[in-house]
């Protein structure tokens, strides 16, 4: 084997554990690569967690990733709230529809979308912040709280932690705002577990779309999608029935979350829980 080959061969596995083995064609064309790009494409969610604490700072140190994070016109419109109490991990687990995972992890993080050091700021300047009940506004606020987010996911996965987005939050984000006493104007966007895997929860990269379904030149346009679909829809069953035990495919998830209104978890009332919240969305 000679040196460019050997040094190339972890990019390819990579590729094909992002893409799936049975699409190779997806990989042709990638070029640089390095140690950055082999813990992003090593992602994969954890759903099983060992109780060992995180090592002093761990947090600390998670967040200042986060902050590094670009955020829009230096707005910095996010807050991050830690919790590492079973009694508040034990009803968010609930309100997540029992996601046992959020009981088990030794630190949860609940990422916000946070207006209110912006009004305090106003007020304390004597300015009224007319911006504030903007639909425009909160989009900035959720962006900033997911770019946050995901810099701390790849700073953790970087350190051999494993973590996992909840969503599930948003299933009851009133009475998440009464659980972490959040003011007027902060609204939780998502959680994220964080810790150890558990032996046996590892998991497996989950293979996704074939760039041809995503990356677009000069104009958007997509050629073949039914045959792109069909493949993918192979490589998704592959996964599920070696990490889930299920034949589920792509096509069925998306439609039995999007195809149904069940699937939205009773989040079709977000406008009127966001109102409850502070944010008129106007
Ligand atoms: C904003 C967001 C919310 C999510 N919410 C949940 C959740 O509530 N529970 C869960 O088990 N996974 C959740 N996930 C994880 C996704 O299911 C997961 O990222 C996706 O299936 C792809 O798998 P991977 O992360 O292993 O690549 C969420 C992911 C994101 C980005």
């Amino acid at each position: 084997m000679t040196l460019a080959e050997a040094t190339s061969r972890p990019r390819e596995e990579a590729l094909e554990r992002r893409y799936g083995a049975a699409t190779p064609h997806a990989i042709a064309g990638i070029g640089p690569w390095n140690d950055v790009l082999d813990c992003l494409l090593a992602h994969r969610s954890v759903r099983g967690y060992r109780p060992d604490p995180l090592p002093a700072g761990t947090l600390e140190t998670l967040v200042a990733a986060a902050q590094s994070a670009a955020t829009s016109s230096n707005m910095q419109l996010w807050s991050v709230i830690a919790t590492t109490d079973p009694t508040k991990k034990a009803e968010l687990a609930v309100i997540a529809g029992n996601q046992k995972h959020i009981e088990q992890c030794p630190l949860f993080l609940l990422w916000v979308a946070d207006l209110s050091r912006h009004e305090r700021l106003g007020t304390a300047e004597g300015v009224e912040m007319p911006t504030l009940p903007y639909v425009e506004t909160l989009m900035v606020a959720a962006i900033d709280a997911a770019l946050a987010a995901q810099n701390a996911v790849v700073a953790a996965e970087s350190l051999g932690l494993s973590t996992v987005y909840i969503g599930a939050m948003r299933n009851n984000p009133v009475r998440v705002a009464e659980i972490f006493g959040l003011p007027d104007k902060v609204f939780g966007v998502f959680g994220l577990c964080v810790g150890y895997a558990a032996a046996g929860k590892e998991g497996e990269v989950k293979p996704r779309l074939p760039q041809e379904a995503v990356l677009f030149h000069e104009r958007y346009g997509v050629s073949d999608e039914t045959a792109i679909r069909a493949a993918y829809d192979r490589e998704l069953a592959a996964f599920s029935r070696r990490q889930e035990m299920t034949d589920a495919t792509w096509t069925s998830r998306v439609l039995s979350r999007m195809g149904r209104m069940a699937g939205m978890n009773g989040r079709e009332n977000m406008r009127a829980w966001l109102a409850k919240l502070g944010f008129p969305l106007e």
